[in-house]
């Protein structure tokens, strides 16, 4: 098999072009759209000015809306921060390391008869620049920044995109349905408004 050459984006904007011409297509190649985000090597003289961390949870920053066909954003995660299980809508979710580190871990879908813990199937320490990618057939996942001294910084791509999802109890395995929302657009911090709880993915 010959391998598909990938082109080196110079930087988060020129990723951000080439992600665009890829997203024309009706038809997504994972493999594809996960080694050009791995090729751009994070710098945060491109990305700083989205990145805006919350003393107390992490936040959601929208930086482009990849022409309706797929949503980018950064999450910024201090110290400690951490997101609840979740799913991912549907959607294809690609998530890029640019700073620090986060941890991943994947469970199985609860089962509808069944209630206490869910099971865990594995997990993974994300690095700087590395790529991951879930979607609802591979299961629900949780990200934390388990760091105490570094705060991290991941650019998430969804595709299609979508503005709820579901977050779901450890413990219980149930499940409530969540409006996300963003703590800034375009590097302007988001009016504010009587938040739902900003659950990610
Ligand atoms: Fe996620």
């Amino acid at each position: 098999m010959e391998q598909t050459e990938v082109v080196k984006p110079e930087s988060l904007d020129d990723l951000i072009k080439i992600l665009h011409t890829i997203f024309e297509s009706d038809s997504i190649n994972v493999e594809e759209v996960q080694n050009i985000m791995e090729s751009y090597e994070s710098n945060p003289q491109d990305w700083m000015k989205y990145a805006t961390f919350d003393q107390y949870r992490y936040t959601r920053n929208l930086v482009d809306e990849g022409n309706g066909k797929f949503n980018l954003m950064i999450l910024c995660w201090g110290e400690g921060h951490g997101s609840s299980i979740h799913d991912h809508s549907d959607s294809h979710c690609f998530l890029k390391m640019l700073q620090g580190q986060l941890k991943e871990t994947l469970f199985d879908w609860p089962e509808k008869k069944t209630h206490g813990d869910m099971v865990q199937k594995s997990q993974r320490v994300l690095q700087e620049n590395k790529v991951a990618y879930i979607n609802d057939s591979i299961g629900l996942h949780r990200m934390e920044n388990v760091s105490h001294t570094e705060c991290a910084a991941s650019l998430h791509l969804y595709s299609p995109p979508f503005q709820s999802c579901q977050t779901f109890d450890q413990r219980t395995g149930h499940k409530n349905t969540v409006k996300m929302t963003f703590w800034s657009k375009y590097g302007q911090r988001t009016p504010f408004e009587s938040t739902v709880s900003q659950e990610n993915n």
